[in-house]
């Protein structure tokens, strides 16, 4: 139904995402003759999008990918970072006209959209290893108030923490199931806009024992983070 909503017409049959990532990284390789029979390559593809957060781990071997194993939160994505940005922001404002303003910015819809659109910029901004701060600018959040502020990279990353927490269990799921230790993956691709926050970069090297003071902190991002999954 959806595929006919969107216009596509004579689908044969659906793919998993990450089955996509995987063959469009897969193809190209195999035909260079990349892959030994012997001995499997074996991959982990992270996708890190908007709504959600995935990992899978696929073995490659000369015209032949199997997918080995495959875990999520569902619940967690780049918008995740944006509400969390958004409500210190209307926390902040409420702070600085106490009192003053007809209720609470975070009841009001017209105004949290305001603040989840500055809060996604103010996330990009900061995504950068180096940036130390996003400069954040309102014009009549509410009230007809303006409000600026300043967020600092490491009350960002404080604020985040939670956020990071939920990046672990889905990677150790999905070696536990493929039966690997990260030392057996031969790379580590990363897919979705939201790989490119800096501190999500450096946990999962933690995670996965990787090498932070690498180029991209050891994680390979030979894929188009963007257009991955539809090549
Ligand atoms: N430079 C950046 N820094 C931080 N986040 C970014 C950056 N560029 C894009 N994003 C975030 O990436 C997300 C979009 O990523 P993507 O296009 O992969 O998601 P999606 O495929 O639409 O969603 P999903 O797969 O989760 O359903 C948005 O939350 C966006 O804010
Ligand atoms: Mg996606």
């Amino acid at each position: 139904v959806g595929c006919e909503i969107a216009g596509i017409k004579g689908v044969q049959r659906l793919m998993h995402e990450n089955t996509a990532t995987a063959l469009a990284y897969g193809i190209f390789k195999d035909i260079r003759k990349e892959f030994t029979k012997d001995k499997p390559t074996n991959v982990m593809f992270i996708d890190f999008g908007c709504t959600s957060y995935s990992v899978s781990i696929c073995a490659f071997e000369p015209g032949k990918l199997t997918v080995k194993s495959s875990h999520f939160d569902q619940e967690l994505g780049g918008r995740d970072f944006d509400l969390l940005i958004a409500t210190w922001l209307a926390g902040e404002f409420e702070a600085k006209y106490k009192g003053k303003l007809s209720g609470k910015p975070a009841e009001r819809p017209k105004t949290m959209n305001k603040l989840i659109a500055a809060a996604e910029k103010a996330k990009k901004t900061l995504s950068p290893a180096g940036v130390k701060e996003a400069r954040i600018n309102l014009e009549c959040l509410m009230d007809d108030l303006d409000f600026g502020t300043t967020l600092k990279a490491d009350k960002y990353e404080e604020m985040c923490a939670p956020l990071l927490a939920r990046l672990e269990g889905p990677v150790k799921r999905a070696l536990e199931e493929a039966s690997l230790q990260a030392s057996d993956l031969v790379s580590v691709e990363i897919v979705g806009g939201s790989t490119r926050i800096g501190c999500v970069k450096r946990t999962l090297a933690g995670i996965l024992g990787l090498d932070a003071s690498a180029t991209n902190n050891g994680l390979s991002s030979t894929m188009n983070a963007d257009e991955a999954v539809s090549r």
